[in-house]
């Protein structure tokens, strides 16, 4: 249970695009109904490659929203707006005139909530000419390449995950931000919805069974340390996480569907075209509690 996975697929075109994380898939079409075979072996895709870049699809908001149902409730998005008639889908979209993109920084999704987003399906619309990729990491191999000694300490600590967290945004709150920077991406109040949570910084996968180091953006600091004591350690863990030989990286294509499991990945956006407009449908899929 422990080992990475190597399954041999029946129905799907699996290729790994890096040597430690992600594939691209063919041979399935989103549009109409996956057979549980299928979906048997997308989840052993993902399960093998942490995140999977299903291209060649042509679908709509309702058929993205009926194959993610397949994996478990929506997640909505505490902070973030979603479409006026899909409030369950969020419209990532980066315009000409923006300086900012949404993501643009290493995280993995909704960390702050109690029971965080297990995988999240991004779906392309519109791409620049070239760039607007995302990034990658794996996870289980940032711990897996720690000492022994490490592994102890990494094992005591805890997270303390905030929705909007101010310390990382120069004292900006996240609608500040967004308004000034993002011209089309709307916050919202999340009301009583809980966006703060305290997590283990070493989680077991609940479905591999392996350990990951579980750490991003969200991270404001270790529960019972200083600002003074967290971050060094801070920084430790997020240069381990996302060594240059931990990553992927996917370039997209309109018509790319990219399922990434956010209980062994960190993410970050690249924000490298300026004058052109990227468009994504992006749904996130409730997990269960970190252990
Ligand atoms: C996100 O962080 O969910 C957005 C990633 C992307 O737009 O590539």
């Amino acid at each position: 249970m422990n080992a990475p996975r190597n399954t041999q697929y029946r129905h799907l075109d699996v290729q790994k695009i890096a040597g430690s994380l992600g594939a691209e898939v063919r041979g399935v079409d989103l549009s109409q109904d996956v057979s549980e075979e299928v979906l048997a072996e997308i989840r052993a895709a993902l399960l093998d490659n942490l995140v999977i870049a299903i291209r060649g699809q042509n679908i709509t908001p309702d058929q993205q929203l009926a194959f993610a149902r397949r994996w478990g409730e929506i997640h909505l998005h505490p902070f973030m707006q979603g479409m006026e008639d899909y409030p369950e889908i969020l419209k990532i979209v980066k315009r000409p005139t923006d300086k900012k993109n949404f993501g643009g920084s290493w995280h993995t999704d909704q960390m702050f909530s109690p029971s965080p987003a297990m995988g999240t399906m991004l779906y392309a619309l519109e791409v620049p000419s070239a760039g607007g990729d995302t990034l990658f990491t794996n996870q289980y191999l940032a711990y897996e390449s720690l000492s022994d000694a490490m592994k102890d300490i990494a094992g005591q600590l805890r997270t303390v995950c905030v929705g909007d967290n101010f310390k990382a945004a120069n004292g900006l709150s996240r609608k500040e931000r967004y308004d000034r920077q993002m011209s089309e991406m709307k916050v919202k109040d999340p009301g009583d919805v809980i966006t703060t949570s305290i997590h283990p910084l070493v989680r077991t996968h609940p479905e591999t069974g392996r350990k990951s180091i579980y750490i991003g953006g969200h991270v404001q600091n270790f529960d019972g340390m200083t600002d003074e004591e967290s971050q060094p350690l801070m920084d430790f863990f997020m240069k381990q996480s996302t060594r240059p030989e931990h990553t992927c990286r996917v370039r997209w294509e309109a018509g790319t569907l990219t399922f990434w499991d956010n209980r062994c990945t960190q993410h970050f956006a690249i924000n490298d075209y300026p004058s052109e407009t990227r468009l994504m449908h992006r749904i996130t899929i409730r997990g269960d509690q970190p252990f």
